[in-house]
C-alpha cells in the first residue's frame, strides 16, 4: 500500500492532515519530526509531508529532520514551518518575526504548479504564522504570493517538492483537500488503495499471520471499538479459537448485556463468556462516594474478575485482542512518540494482562491504524450491527461515574430507566445520529415538587448531550427546546422517584463530558 509520512513538528493540526490524505484513499500515518530516516524509509513511501509547528526555524533547539530525508527521491510538501524548514535546509533564509499574521488571506498563482490543478486563483487560505521565507533556497521559484506579497508556495523542483505557508488541511481553507489531494496523486503519484476493503483485507491477513494457530482472547466492553475487533478476529480466525469475554458490572445501560451478545452471536461468535458479576462490583462500591475511588474499585474489580475467568477457561497460552484506536497511540500533539502505547485512558490497558501480553509480544491491535470515524465506516463493511456502529460512546466504569456519590442497585435501576427513555426518544425524534454523546446523571440530592395534590421528594437528573469530534473539547448540543421540554416530561411521567429534570449547558473545557 502507498503510504504518505507526516512528520509531525509539535503541530496541532497534524492529525488532520493525516486524515485529509486518507480521505484522499492514501495511507498516511504521522511520526515525530525528529526520526531517523532509516525509520522512515518502509515499504510502500510515496511522499512526505513535513508539519507547522509552534517554533521558529532560526531558534537553538528548533526541531529538525533528519538531513537524509531531502536524499530519499520521494515528494516532500512543507506547510507552513515546513515550508521554513525546507528553506532554511537548502539555503535559503526566513524572516524571524514576532508578530503573527493569523487568519484568511487570497492566493494569487505566479506559476503553474500541479498543487494547484483545479484550484482557482484568487483562492482564500488560512494563514497561522509569524515568520516567512525571505531568500529562496537555490533554484526554488515562488509559485504563489498571498494577498500581502509573501511567498505562499515554494517550488524545490531539484527534489520535486513543494512548500506552502498556509493550512489546507484545516476546513477554513478554500480547496484545502483538493490541494493535498493533488500533492498525493499529482506529485506523489500515490494511488487511491486505502479503501476500507482493502484494510478489512490488510488487518484480516495480519491477524492471521500474528495468531498462527493459537487461540485469541478479547475482552468485549460493548462499545464499537471490541465489536469491530471481535468481527475482524471471527473473520480471520476459526471461531473456536476467538475468545470474547464481557463483564456485566451491573453498571451497565438497560438491556445493554443482552444486546452485545446479540449482536456478537450475529457475527459468528460461539465462545461468548458472559461473566454476571454484579454482585461484586456493587458490594465493593457500597459505602464509597469519591470518584477516584470508585474508579480505583472499579478498575481493580474488571481485573481480578477477568483474571478468574481467564484461569478457567484459558488455562494454555493465547494472543490478547485489543481495540486501541490510532489516536490512542499518539502522543498529545507531538506525534506518535517514545510512549505510543500509554496514552488510552481506558482502566483496561494499564492492566497487567495487558501489560504482560504486550511485554510478550502476543497482543494484537488490528484498529491502531485507524481513526474511529474508520473504525465505524469498518464495522458497517464487515457486518456490525448499525446500532452498535453509531452507539454513542459509553465510560468503562459506566453508571458508576454517572451516580453522583454512592452507587446503589436501586440507583443504577433509576438512571437505566431515565436513560432509556432518553436515548430511545431522540432515536424517535431523529436527533441521536446529530449528538455525539448523550446521557443523564442522577445527582445525589433530592428536591420537593407536586404529583397529584400531594407534595413529593424527588431525585433529580441531569440531560447531558455534547458535540464533539474526539471528546477532548465538546460543545453543548443546543436542544431544540420542544423536545427537551417533552423528554424531560416524559421522565418525570414515567419514572416515578425523580421529580426533576435539567440540562446541562456547559461546554469541554472547562467542565468535562462525564460529571466525574
Ligand atoms: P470526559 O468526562 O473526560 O470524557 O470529558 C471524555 C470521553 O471519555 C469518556 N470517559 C471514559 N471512558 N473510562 C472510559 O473508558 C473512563 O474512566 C472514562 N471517563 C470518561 C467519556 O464518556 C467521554 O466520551
Amino acid at each position: 500500500m502507498d503510504r504518505i509520512v507526516v512528520l509531525d513538528f509539535g503541530s496541532q493540526t497534524a492529525q488532520l492532515i493525516a486524515r485529509r490524505i486518507r480521505e484522499a484513499g492514501v495511507y498516511a500515518e504521522i511520526i515525530p519530526g525528529e526520526t531517523r530516516v532509516s525509520e522512515i524509509a518502509r515499504d510502500g513511501l510515496v511522499g512526505l509531508v513535513f508539519s507547522g509547528s509552534p517554533e521558529s526555524v532560526g531558534r537553538a533547539g528548533s526541531p529538525e529532520p533528519d538531513r537524509a530525508v531531502y536524499d530519499l527521491g520521494v515528494p516532500i510538501l512543507g506547510i507552513c514551518y515546513g515550508l521554513q524548514r525546507m528553506t532554511h535546509d537548502l539555503g535559503g533564509s526566513v524572516r524571524v518575526s514576532e508578530t503573527h499574521e493569523y487568519g484568511r488571506s487570497r492566493v494569487v498563482f505566479r506559476e503553474k504548479h500541479p498543487l494547484f490543478d483545479g484550484v482557482d486563483d484568487g483562492f482564500v487560505s488560512w494563514m497561522s504564522h509569524g515568520d516567512g521565507v525571505q531568500k529562496l533556497a537555490a533554484g526554488c521559484s515562488v509559485v504563489a504570493e498571498s494577498e500581502h506579497g509573501v511567498p505562499a508556495c515554494v517550488a524545490f523542483p531539484a527534489i520535486n517538492s513543494v512548500g506552502i505557508q498556509f493550512h489546507p488541511e484545516v476546513t477554513h481553507c478554500e480547496f484545502g483537500q483538493k490541494i493535498l489531494e493533488n500533492f498525493a496523486h499529482k506529485v506523489c503519484r500515490a494511488a487511491a488503495d486505502w479503501t476500507i476493503d482493502a484494510v478489512a483485507e490488510k488487518s484480516i491477513d495480519s491477524i492471521r499471520t500474528t495468531v498462527g494457530t493459537e487461540d485469541v482472547l478479547l475482552l468485549i466492553s460493548g462499545g464499537v471499538d471490541s465489536t469491530v475487533v471481535a468481527a475482524l478476529l471471527l473473520k480471520a480466525l476459526p471461531s473456536e479459537r476467538v475468545h470474547l469475554m464481557y463483564v456485566n458490572t451491573g453498571l451497565m445501560r438497560k438491556n445493554e448485556s443482552e444486546e452485545v451478545a446479540g449482536a456478537l452471536k450475529k457475527l459468528g461468535a460461539e465462545n461468548l463468556h458472559l461473566i454476571d458479576a454484579e454482585q461484586r462490583f456493587l458490594t465493593a462500591l457500597a459505602g464509597v462516594d469519591s470518584p477516584e475511588e470508585k474508579r480505583r474499585i472499579i478498575g481493580d474489580m474488571f481485573i481480578s474478575v477477568q483474571a478468574d475467568s481467564i484461569r478457567r477457561t484459558l488455562p494454555g497460552e493465547y494472543f490478547l485482542a485489543q481495540g486501541t484506536l490510532y489516536t490512542d497511540m499518539i502522543e498529545s500533539g507531538r506525534g506518535v512518540g517514545k510512549n505510543a502505547h500509554v496514552i488510552k485512558s481506558h482502566h483496561n490497558v494499564r492492566s497487567p494482562l495487558v501489560e504482560e501480553k504486550r511485554a510478550a509480544g502476543r497482543i494484537v491491535e488490528p484498529l491502531a491504524e485507524l481513526y474511529k470515524d474508520e473504525v465505524r465506516k469498518l464495522g458497517v463493511a464487515l457486518g456490525v450491527d448499525e446500532t452498535v456502529v453509531k452507539r454513542h460512546p459509553f465510560p468503562g466504569p459506566g453508571l458508576a461515574v454517572r451516580i453522583l456519590g454512592e452507587v446503589t442497585k436501586e440507583k443504577c435501576d433509576i438512571l437505566r430507566d431515565v436513560d432509556e427513555i432518553y436515548i430511545s426518544e431522540l432515536k424517535k425524534r431523529g436527533l441521536y445520529d446529530e449528538i455525539w454523546q448523550a446521557f443523564s446523571v442522577l445527582l445525589p440530592i433530592r428536591s420537593v415538587g407536586v404529583a397529584g395534590d400531594a407534595r413529593d421528594y424527588g431525585y433529580v437528573v441531569a440531560l447531558r448531550a455534547v458535540i464533539s469530534t474526539d471528546g477532548m473539547t465538546a460543545d453543548v448540543y443546543p436542544f431544540p427546546t420542544n423536545h427537551l421540554l417533552e423528554i424531560s416530561s416524559i421522565i418525570t411521567n414515567r419514572v416515578r422517584l425523580v421529580g426533576r429534570v435539567v440540562y446541562d449547558v456547559s461546554s469541554k473545557p472547562p467542565s468535562t463530558i462525564e460529571w466525574e
